[in-house]
C-alpha cells in the first residue's frame, strides 16, 4: 500500500530532479519535473527514448491550463473541463512554464490530468507539473502493474508508487488542439464518440483503413514475440498452421470464438467488452512473452468506442520491428 508519506517522499524525490514511477488510470507514468531540463534529461535516458519525442506534462487540475499552455481555444477548454481528470491529453501552444526539454524542442505541449488518486495526490503534493511519458523502455508495452515497471525499468527509477492495476489499460487519447480544426493524434481511453458528442462535430483520426497485415506500422507497444494480424475468422486456423510449422503460438482468440479447442503454446481469450478487453491487452501481451512465445496472431475489434485505441495499438504492434 502506498501511504502519505509515500507521496511526500516522491514530490520530494522531484522536487531534487529526481524519477517517480507512478499510476495512472491509463498506465504506470514515469515522472520528473517538468521545469527542470536535466531531470527531464534523465527520463529519456531511463527509457531510451530519442530527445526528440515529446512527453505529456501531467497537471493537477484545469485551473492550471493557462499556466502551462498559451491560447487555448474554447473547444479544447470544453474538453478539458469535461474529461480532466481523465484519459485525455490535449496538445496545446506551449505557456511560459513549459521548458523545451519537455517538448522535444517543440513549440506545443501535451497536457493532461489524470483520474487517479495517487497520480492526483503526487500532482498536488509537488504542485507543478510532471513530464511523464509511460514508465516502459522505448517502443515496449506499457506497463499497467507497479511490477511491470520495476520488470521495465529495474533501477532507473527512484520509487514505484503502487496503485494496483490499471483500470483503462491503454494511454490517454491525444487531441491535437493547435490546428483550424481538432483532431485526435493517437486514439486512447475517452473515445472518439464521447469526444465527438462534447463538441457536436466529426474528428479526424489516424489509421482506421481496413489494414490487416504488418508492415505499414513504425512498431511500437510491442512485444518481443512477432505480432501477425488477421482476419478473426481465420486467426485459429493460421494460429494452428504456424504452431505445426514449429513456431511457439500465442493466439487472441476473438469473442465469437472458442478458445478452449486451439491447439497453440497459449491462448488468450479476448473479452467481449471492448473496455475489458482494453485492460487487460498489455498485460496478455507481456503473458505471452513470459511463455516464451515467438509469435502472436490477433484480429482487430471494431474500430468503436475502445476498440479504436485496442486496433491502434495492436497495429503498431505488428508494425515493422527496429523503430
Ligand atoms: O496515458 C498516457 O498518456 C500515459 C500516462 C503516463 O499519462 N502517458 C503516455 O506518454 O502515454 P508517452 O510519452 O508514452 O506518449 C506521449 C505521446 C507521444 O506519442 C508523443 O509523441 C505525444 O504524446 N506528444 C507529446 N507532446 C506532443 C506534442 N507537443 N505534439 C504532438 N504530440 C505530442
Ligand atoms: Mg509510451
Amino acid at each position: 500500500m502506498t501511504s502519505a508519506s509515500d507521496i511526500e517522499k516522491a514530490a520530494a524525490l522531484l522536487r531534487g530532479g529526481g524519477l517517480v514511477a507512478f499510476p495512472t488510470e491509463t498506465v504506470y507514468g514515469l515522472g520528473a519535473d517538468a521545469e527542470n531540463p536535466a531531470a527531464v534529461a534523465r527520463v529519456y535516458q531511463a527509457k531510451g527514448r530519442p530527445p526528440t519525442h515529446p512527453l505529456i506534462v501531467h497537471l493537477a487540475g484545469a485551473d492550471a491550463l493557462d499556466d502551462w499552455a498559451a491560447g487555448v481555444p474554447e473547444a479544447a477548454r470544453l474538453l478539458a473541463e469535461t474529461f480532466w481528470p481523465g484519459p485525455l491529453a490535449l496538445v496545446l501552444r506551449r505557456g511560459p512554464r513549459v521548458s523545451l526539454a519537455a517538448t522535444g524542442g517543440l513549440e506545443t505541449v501535451a497536457l493532461r490530468v489524470p483520474a487517479h488518486p495517487l497520480a492526483l495526490d503526487l500532482l498536488s503534493a509537488f504542485g507543478g507539473g510532471v513530464a511523464a511519458p509511460s514508465a516502459n523502455r522505448f517502443g515496449s508495452v506499457s506497463p499497467t502493474t507497479a511490477a511491470h515497471v520495476r520488470t521495465e525499468l529495474g533501477t532507473a527509477v527512484g520509487l514505484v508508487l503502487d496503485g494496483g492495476p490499471c483500470q483503462v489499460g491503454v494511454e490517454s487519447t491525444i487531441v491535437d488542439a493547435t490546428g483550424d480544426s481538432l483532431s485526435i493524434l493517437r486514439p486512447g481511453g475517452v473515445t472518439r464518440e464521447d469526444l465527438e458528442a462534447v463538441l457536436g462535430s466529426p474528428l479526424a483520426v489516424p489509421e482506421t483503413s481496413g489494414v490487416r497485415v504488418p508492415g505499414q506500422h513504425p512498431s511500437h507497444y510491442a512485444p518481443r514475440a512477432r505480432v501477425v494480424l488477421v482476419e478473426p475468422e481465420r486467426v485459429v486456423a493460421e494460429a494452428e498452421l504456424a504452431q505445426e510449422q514449429g513456431h511457439r503460438v500465442g493466439v487472441f482468440v476473438p469473442p465469437a470464438f472458442d478458445a478452449a479447442e486451439v491447439k497453440v503454446h497459449a491462448v488468450v481469450a479476448v473479452p467481449q467488452r471492448a473496455a475489458d478487453y482494453a485492460r487487460g491487452l498489455y498485460g496478455y501481451l507481456r503473458e505471452l512473452d513470459q511463455q516464451g512465445c515467438d509469435l502472436i496472431v490477433a484480429s482487430l475489434p471494431p474500430e468503436t468506442g475502445m476498440g479504436l485505441a485496442i486496433a491502434n495499438r495492436l497495429r503498431r504492434a505488428a508494425g515493422p520491428r527496429g523503430g
